[in-house]
């Protein structure tokens, strides 16, 4: 028996980076296993903040089904599809905003803060107020449990939680309250230290090519109180000590940690080991990135089988929607 009804999506905003796979990949890559998973591309959530610019869209959406398959989701073991798909989440978003509080997606927030933040960007549309009611649908659709995700989409799924309540409270329904699942693997900082981010221009991505690769992991900022070989060092400090502690071994770790602080190892061969080991740990992705690459077909052949199979659950939850809502 699988565990739980596993769901979660990403937007497809381009190529993936190793913060993502850390973050977020790697998690879904280990809940297959045991549960049974619906993993999708929002490419309609990537429309509420870019409706200006769309011709990237399908492209972004292949790239990001490979970046996924090269890392290991499963087609076998989870359901991929893609958002647009599956129309039906489109039906249940629009019966949800019914019944959702404008009140409730203002006070939501992260809307609130991106509202604020993101200055480049026409945001004051009804569909990017309504982001969370198609999230809410998405999840609802298929009465997942269980939607690992990062903690700024927290109160995205207790609005969806409210509004689950609120459909079921008024229409003698039985939707399902989903938990969200958080990760406990650590954020992976960008080649400068701040969070690795497209719009930091620090990330090192999964399609770099080796040299440009190589050199970012080469230029990892380090302790900055480091500054001649001789100097002691200090790895809380240092960006590369994360990525050590993500890719090396724990005694390799520890080894580390101690040459550092009695300065019996030296930033640039410190890094020389660490660019070893990440590559030892993401050459069977490159390899199979290129196959997928010159396989687009199999790509979304793949896509094509999920959203089928997802499509059949999606209808049968909407039919007994339609049949509470007696419409
Ligand atoms: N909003 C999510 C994000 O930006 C993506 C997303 C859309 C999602 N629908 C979802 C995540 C449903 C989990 C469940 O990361
Ligand atoms: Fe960081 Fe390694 Fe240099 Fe210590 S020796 S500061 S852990 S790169």
């Amino acid at each position: 028996m699988k565990k739980l009804r596993v769901l979660s999506g990403m937007q497809p905003s381009g190529r993936m980076h190793l913060g993502n796979l850390i973050g977020a990949l790697q998690n879904w890559i280990k809940l297959q296993e045991e549960n049974e998973c619906f993993f999708f591309v929002a490419d309609w959530h990537a429309i509420s903040t870019n409706y200006e610019n769309t011709k990237d869209i399908k492209e972004n959406i292949i790239q990001m089904l490979i970046d996924w398959l090269a890392c290991g989701l499963d087609p076998v073991k989870s359901t991929l599809f893609i958002q647009s798909k599956v129309e039906e989440h489109a039906i249940l978003h629009l019966l949800l905003s019914m019944i959702t509080p404008v009140s409730w997606l203002e006070r939501n927030p992260t809307y609130k803060e991106q509202i604020t933040q993101i200055k480049n960007k026409d945001l004051s549309t009804y569909g990017f107020l309504g982001y969370p009611v198609l999230q809410s649908a998405d999840i609802l659709i298929y009465k997942a449990n269980a939607v690992p995700v990062g903690i700024d989409q927290l109160p995205h799924l207790e609005l969806t939680r409210e509004i689950a309540r609120r459909f079921n409270f008024l229409y003698n329904a039985k939707l399902v309250e989903p938990a969200p699942l958080l990760t406990d693997i650590p954020k992976l900082p960008g080649t400068d230290g701040r969070k690795m981010s497209k719009s930091y221009n620090n990330a090192i991505y999964l399609s770099d090519p080796v040299d440009v690769f190589e050199n970012k992991v080469k230029n990892l900022i380090t302790d900055p109180a480091r500054v001649r070989r001789t100097d002691k060092g200090n790895p809380d400090v240092c960006t590369a000590f994360v990525f050590h502690k993500i890719y090396s071994s724990a005694d390799d770790v520890s080894q580390i940690d101690k040459d550092c602080r009695a300065a019996t190892i030296g930033c640039t061969d410190c890094k020389k080991r660490l660019l070893e080991r990440m590559k030892m740990a993401i050459k069977p992705i490159w390899e199979k990135r290129e196959a997928l690459l010159s396989d687009t077909k199999k790509v979304f052949d793949i896509a094509e089988q999920g959203s089928i199979k997802a499509k059949r659950i999606a209808s049968d939850v909407l039919k007994e929607v339609k049949e509470a809502m007696r419409i």
